[in-house]
């Protein structure tokens, strides 16, 4: 069964990359958030898409020029003024902290593709480790020498490649990588791609798809899992396809 994630959380009614995101994607029945990580001065794992701040929160700059302490103090809600619980840059602790309660997969990607973020690889895994959510986590990133370091690390960690140009056989990309998916951008998907990689045993979960036809035509040829900022809405589409 196609297992829907939700993209920076449940991005389209909540803050992205925010608990109140994440708390609304387990509320909707999502089977998986999809968060960014970037690295602070002082090496904590925020919970932020850009590498810098200015547009999704108050804040000013690069999050690797400034501490935690400074940054926890920061709004994360941007768009969503009216917000106002769970509405600040979370750290992944905190996220893996909640998803105790819950069953939620947790796609990570390393935002590690501007900055090089040295030992983004080995805090990630640690943290893994610590909360033991081998089995709950998935380790993507555009930077696949990344994805690579990260499988010498820990070579029982699922491994991600995310991409967005229309690769050939990207299922044979994947093997050679050591990688056990592929996180292709929806419009390089095509239906031989995802009938190879699910033969192949890679699963295959493109991004960002918020189009219905597109989640619709996905769950039909049994794609592992798709991405989306509407979870709700692709969850309805499974639930029609699978009472049929
Ligand atoms: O998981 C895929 C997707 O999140 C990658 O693109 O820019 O939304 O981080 P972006
Ligand atoms: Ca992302």
């Amino acid at each position: 069964m196609t297992a829907i994630f939700a993209h920076r959380g449940f991005s389209a009614i909540a803050p992205e990359n925010t608990m109140a995101a994440f708390r609304a994607a387990e509320e909707a029945g999502a089977d998986g958030i999809e968060l960014d990580v970037q690295l602070t001065k002082d090496g904590r794992l925020a919970v932020i898409h850009d590498e810098k701040l200015d547009r999704t929160t108050n804040g000013r700059g690069f999050v690797k020029d400034w501490e935690w302490k400074e940054l926890a103090q920061l709004e994360a809600k941007y768009k969503f003024s009216t917000l106002t619980r769970d509405t600040g840059i979370p750290l992944l602790e905190d996220v893996f902290e909640w998803m105790r309660e819950n069953e939620i997969i947790c796609n990570i990607e390393l935002k590690n593709n501007e900055f090089p973020y040295v030992g983004m690889e080995e805090k990630v895994i640690r943290l893994i480790r610590q909360f033991n959510y081998e089995s709950r986590v998935i380790i993507s990133s555009f930077n696949h020498y990344s994805l690579t370091y990260a499988y010498q690390l820990a070579p029982d960690l699922e491994t991600a490649a995310l991409y967005s140009s229309h690769l050939y056989m990207p299922w044979k990309y994947a093997e050679a990588i050591r990688a056990g998916a592929i996180h292709p951008h929806i419009r390089t998907v095509k239906s031989e791609i995802i009938r190879s990689a699910v033969e192949h045993g890679i699963q295959i979960r493109p991004y960002t798809v918020n189009k219905e036809k597109q989640m619709k035509w996905l769950i039909e040829e049994g794609c592992s899992a798709i991405v989306t900022d509407d979870p709700r809405t692709a969850l309805s589409i499974r639930d029609s396809i699978l009472d049929f």
